[in-house]
């Protein structure tokens, strides 16, 4: 069964037939939210909005250890997380989807593995390809099958937040090989792969990066805020349900 999990302007899903809502409690405390079973394209899915049902829980406060368990506790096996995103060239426009197929983690003090505690074996987990590829195939072609134009690679920077970036801070993420930025991607990923669980990541690229384009002088909120009028973003929310619904649809 899908998981998905929204983040910044898919904290519902509208076209989710809601079957029932249940609390999850994990050994790592309890998810976001209570969990959303419903049917989607016809399939049942489990939703999760990971800042929580009112947007209340920053990237750094969230519990990924207790969204990921409560997910697979119901029999997900596949993760598809919506996660919004800076762009980092300002040749890209604001308003296209990202398909990430790699990861470099900035991250810190977030509980990022479920192999620790007392009396846990050490254990190390490969790494090289965070996402799921196979996952990643069919969301590249569920977005041909609906004519929907992505970038269908990229390296997602993973940011501690909450706040944004510096310019400075931009132009090191470029040094370092990062297309995207945004600032839940990890320890989500890692958690799944932990779990077994095949993980990939659907990111609207919502505004570009501090200092870039359109974000020179500074990153407009409206871009980034699920209350925005801009049209772009309306869009762009359509185009990650479309998208959703033609996975869903076909796997
Ligand atoms: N930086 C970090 N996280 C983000 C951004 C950004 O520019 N846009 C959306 N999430």
């Amino acid at each position: 069964m899908f998981g998905i999990i929204g983040g910044t302007g898919l904290a519902s899903l509208r076209e989710l037939k809601v079957l029932k809502r249940e609390l999850i409690r994990t050994p790592y405390g309890e998810p976001s939210q209570p969990l959303i079973f419903g049917t989607l394209a016809k399939h049942e899915v489990v939703f999760l909005a990971r800042h929580g049902s009112g947007h209340t829980i920053p990237p750094h406060e969230i519990n990924y250890r207790a969204n990921i368990w409560a997910l697979q506790s119901v029999g997900v096996t596949r993760i598809i997380s919506v996660a919004t995103v800076g762009v980092i060239d300002d040749e890209v426009k604001p308003g296209t989807i990202c398909i990430p197929d790699q990861i470099i983690d900035y991250t810190y003090g977030r509980k990022n593995t479920y192999f620790d505690g007392a009396g846990m074996p050490v254990k190390h987990i490969d790494f090289t390809h965070p996402y799921d590829e196979p996952l990643r195939k069919v969301i590249i072609h569920s977005a041909e099958s609906i004519s929907k134009k992505i970038v269908s690679e990229g390296v997602y920077a993973a940011v501690q937040g909450p706040r944004l970036e510096t310019a400075a801070e931009i132009n090191r993420l470029e040094k370092d090989g990062a297309n995207i930025v945004g600032m839940t991607g990890m320890p989500e990923a890692i958690l799944a792969k932990e779990l077994n669980l095949a993980y990939a990541a659907i990111c609207p690229m919502v505004n570009h990066a501090a200092g870039r384009g359109q974000s020179k002088n500074a990153i407009s909120f409206s871009s980034m805020s699920e209350a925005s009028d801009s049209d772009v973003y309306r869009l762009m929310m359509k185009d990650v349900i479309e998208l959703i619904q033609a996975i869903i649809s076909k796997n």
